[in-house]
């Protein structure tokens, strides 16, 4: 049990946490309610796409510290994880308000946010997430996809290696965190061509080795354009990658009518309209 923290009067426990979004793109996407998060905060953890970045937050307050230090290479991600939200629950539990800042949303591919929100609420703390302009946002808008047009499925490259996965080749799929795919051990920061190998040998289950997929990054500075490269899925592996790129794979077939259901519904309409006749 923490000693610091002061027993509440009214029921809530002193000390508070908002995990906000900065965006994707430097100065352009940080909403007012984010920035307000920021400028309340008695101290700030930030975890950023890069240095730049982290400069700018720092002229909103004086009291910014990063969280990029407690990654290393061969140390696994889950320690990393977990140490970031150990220590913003330190200063939490110690009565601060605590606002953790993360590039694009904070709770978009990003288990520390949900995680720390979870414990803070679980000890009494009032917690919140405050939504950011993700990679996912920057996609449509650059590519210019529609997800309802045909539907999307996102995925974690690596998740559809390890375990089985059905995908659906008449929507959209976007994978995420390509550039380490197939990496077990979550202790690199990124493999090497013959894992993307592995994965275009899952995907060619359900698409053809021809189909072209797009390899996009969204601009992180407003000097930047977004990055799109087209390629051919058997191509993906001679790609180089970084931990920015997100893959997306338009749809590869038709959509196909449910003949069934239709004629179900036909017959409901039909109903409907001699019950009203
Ligand atoms: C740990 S997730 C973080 C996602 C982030 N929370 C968001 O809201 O977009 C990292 C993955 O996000 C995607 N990503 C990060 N930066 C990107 C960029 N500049 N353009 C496109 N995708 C990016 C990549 O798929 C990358 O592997």
């Amino acid at each position: 049990m923490d000693t610091l923290t002061i027993p509440p009067s009214n029921g809530a426990r002193r000390g508070s946490l908002a995990c906000v979004g900065l965006g994707m793109t430097l100065g352009s996407h940080l909403t007012p309610l984010a920035r307000s998060h920021i400028e309340q905060a008695d101290v700030v953890f930030a975890a950023l796409s890069d240095g730049v970045v982290e400069l700018w937050l720092e002229r909103m307050h004086p009291d910014v510290r990063s969280l990029h230090p407690y990654y290393a290479e061969g140390k696994s991600r889950r320690v990393t994880y977990q140490q970031w939200v150990d220590v913003m629950m330190t200063e939490v539990r110690a009565g601060k308000r605590v606002c953790g800042v993360f590039y694009g949303h904070p709770g978009v591919f990003a288990w520390s946010p949900h995680k720390v929100i979870e414990v803070a609420r679980a000890e009494g703390f009032h917690a919140h997430m405050e939504p950011g302009i993700s990679a996912e946002d920057c996609l449509y808008a650059d590519l210019g996809i529609d997800p309802g047009r045909f539907g999307c499925q996102h995925f974690e490259a690596s998740q559809l290696l390890f375990y089985e996965r059905r995908i659906d080749p008449t929507g959209y799929l976007v994978l995420w965190q390509v550039g380490l795919v197939g990496d077990l051990s979550l202790t690199r920061f990124t493999t090497g061509s013959a894992y993307r190998q592995v994965l275009v040998d899952v995907l060619a289950q359900d698409y053809p080795l021809d189909h072209e997929v797009l390899i996009y990054a969204a601009a992180t500075l407003p000097i930047q354009r977004p990055d799109i490269q087209r390629v051919a899925l058997r191509d993906l592996p001679t790609i180089a990658m970084t931990a920015k790129e997100t893959v997306v794979l338009p749809p590869a077939a038709p959509l196909k009518q449910n003949r069934l259901i239709r004629a179900r519904l036909a017959a409901l309409d039909e109903q409907l309209v001699a019950e009203s006749a």
